[in-house]
């Protein structure tokens, strides 16, 4: 395995193998990334890894500094993982000059996720562009549990003709049903203890669903106060359209619910799609 710092380098180093199947992530690697990688494997004689903790999509008051940044650990993880080449570039590699040039997303970037952190998917749309020219990957593999952000890059590579297949992959979870994220090492053992709760009340949510309720909103509130009363703080809980996430009619059979709430300091987001027959 080959770990890469520079571009130039990188270049370098692909351009002797054309076929190359692309993971970005922020490091801190755990089992969901390493399912990531299990699926690129196959799909071509190359896997590149990228770890770059992105400044752009953090907003002022977010967890960029304290974010954990696991380079050794995460590089061993790799190369058991059997990745060929890791891309770590630092900040003044891939931002050199103020990016000054962004990638502006849809209406999609204003709603949900979007609303609670603004300018966090332009930020994740240039560095993954950007990710994407330094690479040139002809697959990319994205995690289902960032639903919106993978809508968002599904629709930039179709709306700028890049020749590059984006994979959608499932949530990993633990076995209470927590989704894996990086974010679940700031959970105290207390919080840890309660985390499956997000993921509880939106299987709960889907129950209904299935069983046949269509107010939509009142499973929105109903959620939301389930985890109000277990001491969490929704940002929201949101039934919406698998398409685009917007607001679904009664005739919608393709549904996604998504939750973003507080537990102590700590953001977590998930989601469970709902596809009814
Ligand atoms: O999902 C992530 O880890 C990040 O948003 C990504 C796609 C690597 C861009 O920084």
């Amino acid at each position: 395995m080959d770990v890469i710092h520079s571009a130039a380098d990188l270049r370098a180093r692909l351009q002797r193998v054309p076929n190359n199947v692309f993971v970005p992530t922020m490091g801190n690697l755990h089992e969901g990334h390493i399912q990531l990688i299990d699926i690129a494997k196959p799909r071509a004689a190359c896997t590149v890894v990228s770890i770059f903790v992105n400044r752009l999509q953090f907003g002022p008051r977010e967890d960029f500094d304290r974010y954990p940044r696991t380079l050794e650990a995460d590089c061993a993880r790799l190369e058991a993982a059997g990745v060929d080449v890791v891309f770590a570039p630092d900040e003044k590699e891939i931002y050199p000059d103020r990016q000054t040039f962004v990638v502006e997303p849809s209406d999609l970037q204003y709603i949900l996720e979007g609303a609670h952190r603004p300018g966090h998917f332009r930020g994740v749309a240039t560095v993954v562009l950007k990710l994407f020219n330094l690479v040139m990957p002809h697959s990319a593999i994205f995690g289902k549990k960032d639903y919106q952000q993978y809508l968002v890059l599904r629709d930039m590579v179709k709306q700028f003709a890049l020749p590059i297949e984006i994979i959608p992959a499932e949530t990993v979870r633990a076995a209470d049903g927590l989704a894996l994220s990086s974010r679940n090492a700031y959970l105290s053992a207390a919080e840890r203890k309660e985390a499956p709760r997000l993921y509880a009340v939106l299987k709960q949510a889907h129950a209904e669903i299935e069983r046949g309720a269509r107010d939509f909103q009142h499973i929105d509130q109903q959620s939301m106060a389930q985890l109000t009363r277990h001491g969490w703080q929704p940002d929201y809980v949101a039934v919406r359209r698998q398409a685009d996430l917007r607001q679904p009619s009664e005739r919608d059979r393709e549904l996604v619910i998504l939750a973003a709430a507080r537990l102590g300091r700590t953001r977590l987001i998930d989601n469970v799609e709902v596809t009814l027959r």
